[in-house]
């Protein structure tokens, strides 16, 4: 019996991954979350089906490059299962027209030490997603007598999960930026609800983005089901359509992350970081002025990054001043080509979820200062 799955955080030496597949991949149809999320001036908008087999095929072929690339350097890739995405779905709660697909495994999977549990994701769209994961959660589980095999509670998604006409056509980009610095969001808080790529893991710590695709309730179920870890909410109000955290806040190694310039961390959440000595640098900029055709996610996929060890990372092969960056920061960039793949999901990071990262559970932030991001502070208080 061998040790299978083992990852605590973005930046120990990668061993095993989960890498995307685009087969089958839909546009979902309209529902209550997702409507909101498509920017006014998006030709995605009110557009469903099937994604358009030779887009398929570019983005398989992109995900292949990843492939390569990481088992050039030693990393051992599962795949997922895809379903036929284009089926209607139901629940006692809910009906839906379609899935989506099995791309971002990262929205999916959350990998924490020996446990990977699959999330409570506000799209009825990506309900049944985790199916596609299942055969390799059986894989592990017979091969590794420590893996923990999660689900998280499974949200109802009625109407009452949602905020409706929470956006309409009218609403401003500038009323949008008010809203997520507010924190007013389309999802409700009458259950957990959350997006595994809202997290961010540094260990002892768990940094959740409340956005779009996550609640508040979902950070105080983390806290009472990780009661030894401290769970930490963080928003960027500079992000119109906050949803997931990794294009907009992202770590390198111990001590350095890279922060989207339009949407840093308000000055109140940062005291944690300074504290124990993180530096916090802005991202550079991202190298094309659109996203490519059919894709949801905003031009800062560019520091999507994927990172192989402390001194080495991914990085987009066309994203030329992040590779610059890169390099300044004093980390080995390999370029991989991925654009045509952005469409599914997402970037680097997005298209994969970590298996095992060598290494173990540490205090990056030991140095206990008045902290404004716990979410239960009284459980940390010496
Ligand atoms: N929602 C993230 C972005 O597009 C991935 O920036």
């Amino acid at each position: 019996m061998a040790k299978i799955v083992n990852s605590w955080n973005d930046w120990d030496p990668l061993k095993h991954v989960i890498v995307g597949l685009c087969d089958n991949s839909v546009i979902p149809p309209e529902e209550p979350a997702t409507s909101e999320k498509v920017p006014v001036d998006s030709e995605m908008r009110g557009m469903w089906g099937l994604r358009p087999l030779r887009t398929v095929e570019v983005g398989n072929a992109c995900l292949e490059n990843l492939v390569k690339a990481v088992e050039e350097r030693g990393v051992v890739v599962d795949r997922p299962t895809p379903l036929q995405w284009n089926q209607a779905i139901g629940t006692p709660d809910f009906r839906n027209d379609s899935m989506m697909t099995c791309m971002p495994p990262r929205d999916i999977l959350l990998t924490v030490g020996p446990e990977i549990m699959a999330s409570a994701n506000s799209f009825r769209c990506r309900y049944f997603e985790y199916l596609a994961y299942w055969p390799l959660m059986m894989k592990y589980f017979e091969e590794d007598p420590d893996f923990i095999w999660t689900q998280a509670p499974r949200p109802r998604l009625t109407d009452r999960s949602y905020k409706h006409n929470y956006y309409d056509e009218k609403i401003t980009l500038e009323e949008r930026l008010v809203r997520t610095a507010n924190k007013d969001f389309v999802t409700t808080e009458v259950e957990p609800m959350w997006d595994a790529a809202d997290l961010m893991r540094m260990g002892k710590d768990i940094f959740i983005q409340h956005g779009l695709t996550t609640n508040r309730t979902a950070m105080d179920w983390f806290q009472r089901y990780y009661p030894d870890y401290r769970i930490h909410a963080v928003n960027f109000p500079g992000d119109p359509y906050p949803i997931h955290i990794d294009a907009t806040f992202v770590p390198l190694r111990p001590g350095l992350i890279i922060n989207n310039p339009v949407r840093p961390l308000p000055e109140e959440q940062r005291p944690i970081f300074e504290a124990n000595d993180w530096q916090i640098v802005e991202a550079a900029q991202p190298a094309h002025d659109t996203p490519p055709e059919f894709c949801y996610s905003s031009v800062w996929l560019s520091m999507n990054c994927l990172v192989l060890d402390p001194k080495t990372v991914i990085v987009e092969a066309s994203e030329v001043n992040e590779l610059e960056q890169m390099d300044k920061l004093g980390m080995n960039a390999i370029p991989v080509d991925l654009r045509g793949a952005y469409a599914f999901g997402g970037g680097l990071h997005c298209s994969t979820a970590d298996v095992y990262r060598e290494g173990e559970c540490l205090d990056y932030f030991p140095n206990r200062v008045p902290d404004a991001t716990l979410v239960r502070p009284e459980m940390w208080n010496d």
